[in-house]
């Protein structure tokens, strides 16, 4: 199959095909953990059966808070790939491909960036929040450049978290903006949110690299149980015959995604006092290395072809690059500012 063929679904045998598109990003911040796992990658799997999938590397973005060191991006995006592909996305269904080998990115973040107020930027939350620490003006228009990322694919869906639903209805205004401004290009994206399991970090915050909580896919067998050695548990469960509450124990809510009868076998020995945190440890400790075992198997495989792993990426990029470059011409053709062509 072509190009032109995956993108429309055409082929000799089978009829037309209109399979929506979705396009996801993640900042490269190296090997991944059980949160981004369960969190994002799962589901992306999952989406790839179904949609056009893009999974763009989102390194450009990375510079709004690393501007300054940029010495391991090389690594982190190669590490990332890895961790991608061996969590079962399939090059052959998704574009895996890294933000600033496809330059279009750029070029529309430019235009999109006339269509939106200062105020409207600095008004939303993830400015508020930051913006003490960051304040580029690079970093102000993170949204744009998140906006530009959707539309130059005319994604449909973007699988985030809530946190990142203002930036997707951002996308949206400034599709429709554009569409009322010039001419209609850009369909108007939605987020989709799945029913995504919370996997929280050792200290019972949201799992994150930053903070030093989580688990990362590529741990050994032994770093993994020593790591959930260390996870806090219900406070007022000291001793072993304490009775323990499984509902606020960050453990408790792992076991629910790695052990398949976690609320018949977890949680009632653990609120009589029968089952001691040692020992419920150990039983997640066995199930999330089971889980996790083909995953790590893939891994080790992948690091062995590091070729592999990078012309995956330049596959990506030339699939991206066709329907981006496509996208383009029509904004340019729209915004009358395709000089060269003739009519
Ligand atoms: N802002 C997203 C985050 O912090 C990353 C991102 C950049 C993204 N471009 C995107 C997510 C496009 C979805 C679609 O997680």
């Amino acid at each position: 199959m072509n190009n032109t063929e995956k993108e429309t679904g055409r082929s000799e045998t089978a009829p037309v095909v209109k399979k929506e598109t979705i396009l996801s990003g993640m900042q490269p911040t190296g090997s991944l953990h059980i949160g981004n796992l369960e969190g994002a990658l799962r589901n992306w799997v999952r989406l790839q059966d179904e949609y056009w999938m893009y999974c763009c590397i989102v390194d450009w973005h990375a510079l709004t808070a690393e501007y300054d060191d940029t010495r391991a991006f090389k690594e982190k995006i190669f590490q990332m790939a890895v961790d991608y592909l061996a969590a079962g996305l399939d090059p052959d269904k998704c574009a895996v491909f890294i933000q600033s080998e496809v330059k279009e990115h750029a070029e529309l973040h430019l235009i999109f960036s006339m269509l939106i107020s200062v105020p409207t930027l600095s008004r939303l939350p993830t400015y508020q929040e930051k913006k003490d620490r960051l304040d580029s003006y690079g970093f102000l228009g993170y949204p744009v450049l998140q906006a530009a990322d959707i539309c130059l694919y005319n994604a449909n869906k973007v699988p985030v978290g809530k946190d990142q639903e203002k930036h997707v209805w951002l996308a949206n205004d400034l599709a429709k903006k554009f569409n009322s401004t010039y001419r209609k290009v850009f369909v108007e994206p939605e987020a989709l949110f799945t029913d995504i399991p919370m996997i929280p970090g050792s200290d019972n915050r949201k799992m994150s690299k930053s903070y030093g909580n989580h688990i990362p896919l590529e741990a050994t067998e032994k770093e993994t149980e020593n790591i959930l050695k260390k996870y806090y548990t219900d406070p007022a469960k000291v001793y072993k015959g304490d009775p323990g509450n499984p509902d606020i124990c960050p453990v408790y809510l792992i076991h629910r995604v790695y052990t398949a009868d976690a609320a018949d076998i977890i949680a009632p020995p653990c609120r009589t006092g029968e089952l001691g945190c040692v020992d419920c440890k150990k039983i997640l400790t066995k199930n999330l290395n089971a889980a996790l075992h083909p995953i790590r198997e893939r891994r080790l495989e992948l690091l062995k072809q590091p070729d592999y792993v990078w012309s995956v990426l330049e596959t990506g990029r030339e699939r991206a690059h066709h329907r981006a470059q496509n996208v383009m011409e029509k904004v340019r053709d729209a915004m009358k500012m395709n000089y060269r062509k003739k009519k």
